[in-house]
């Protein structure tokens, strides 16, 4: 992280008003430094392939198989991948405000949960999730027959899909609602690793933003929420979070030794 970066971000002064309830949104950038491609990235997967062909329900209509391979070839992609300080700083961050935290991903790769997020609202679904197109049963993959792409739902027969969010699908209305909730309730919220170009995610530091909330940008790029933002560091998350997750760490316990004087 660059000095005038570092600098931005120690004069941060963050108070115990601000960590009161902390909402954290994440995009693909916090996967980045564990080797997953982003998305529109110059050797992005949207520069590639075209999103149209691959991540819509007209593409699996038409091709299911190599859209099942595309997201077979994802999934080893992630499976080699681990965890980075980004993720872990959220899961330290999450333990230190214990009911006030909130974290919400766009990401499908579930590595928050590898690295011991949980709770959290996958708004775009989750990559290693398999749902029948039909019966929209889900089954995990020891009883599905990958040899035959598309596999066969055991129940109905219908063709299985990855249990993710496509263009021009509607998102989970309730798990959108709750997030929303969130976000208008947040005192701090983070955008974390987003160009902050998709809807409804994207609107949702906006949201924040409009009621209150302290607005932290974390990107090395700037993105449409960068000017409007209170604070928008040119950085990478895993440089970051470790950071502010100690200055959370500091108010909770200088507030506690206050307490007890
Ligand atoms: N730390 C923080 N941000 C980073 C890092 C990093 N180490 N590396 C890259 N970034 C930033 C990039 O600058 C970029 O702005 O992460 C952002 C990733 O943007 P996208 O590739 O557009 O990914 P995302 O914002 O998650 O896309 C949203 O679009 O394609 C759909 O469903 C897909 O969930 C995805 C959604």
């Amino acid at each position: 992280m660059s000095s005038p970066e570092l600098t931005e971000l120690e004069r941060l002064r963050l108070t115990p008003g601000h960590i009161e309830r902390v909402v954290v949104l994440t995009g693909a950038g916090i996967s980045a430094e564990s080797g997953i491609p982003t998305f529109r990235a110059v050797d992005g997967y949207w520069s590639r392939y075209r999103p149209e062909d691959l991540a819509t329900p007209e593409a699996f209509a038409q091709n299911p198989q190599v859209v099942w391979e595309w997201y077979l070839a994802r999934r080893h992609t992630i499976a080699q991948a681990d965890p980075n300080a980004g993720h872990y700083a959220l899961v330290e961050m999450d333990k230190l405000l214990s009911g006030q935290f909130t974290l919400i991903t766009q990401n499908v790769d579930g590595l928050h949960q590898r690295a011991g997020s949980h709770d959290l609202f996958e708004l775009h679904g989750n990559i290693f999730i398999n749902r029948c197109s039909l019966c929209s049963r889900r089954f995990s993959d020891e009883v599905l027959n990958f040899q035959e792409l598309p596999p066969v739902c055991p129940s109905c027969r219908g063709a299985i899909r990855p249990d993710v969010v496509w263009f021009g699908e509607n998102l989970n209305i309730s798990t959108v609602e709750d997030a929303f909730t969130r976000a208008r309730e947040a005192t701090l919220f983070l955008s974390i690793g987003t160009s902050s170009v998709v809807h409804p995610a994207a609107t949702l530091p906006i949201v924040a933003a409009e009621n209150g909330a302290f607005l932290i940008e974390v990107n090395p790029e700037l993105t449409p929420i960068s000017e409007g933002a209170d604070l928008s560091l040119r950085a990478p998350a895993s440089r970051v979070l470790p950071r502010i997750t100690e200055m959370i760490r500091t108010i909770l316990t200088s507030t506690a030794s206050k307490k007890l004087s």
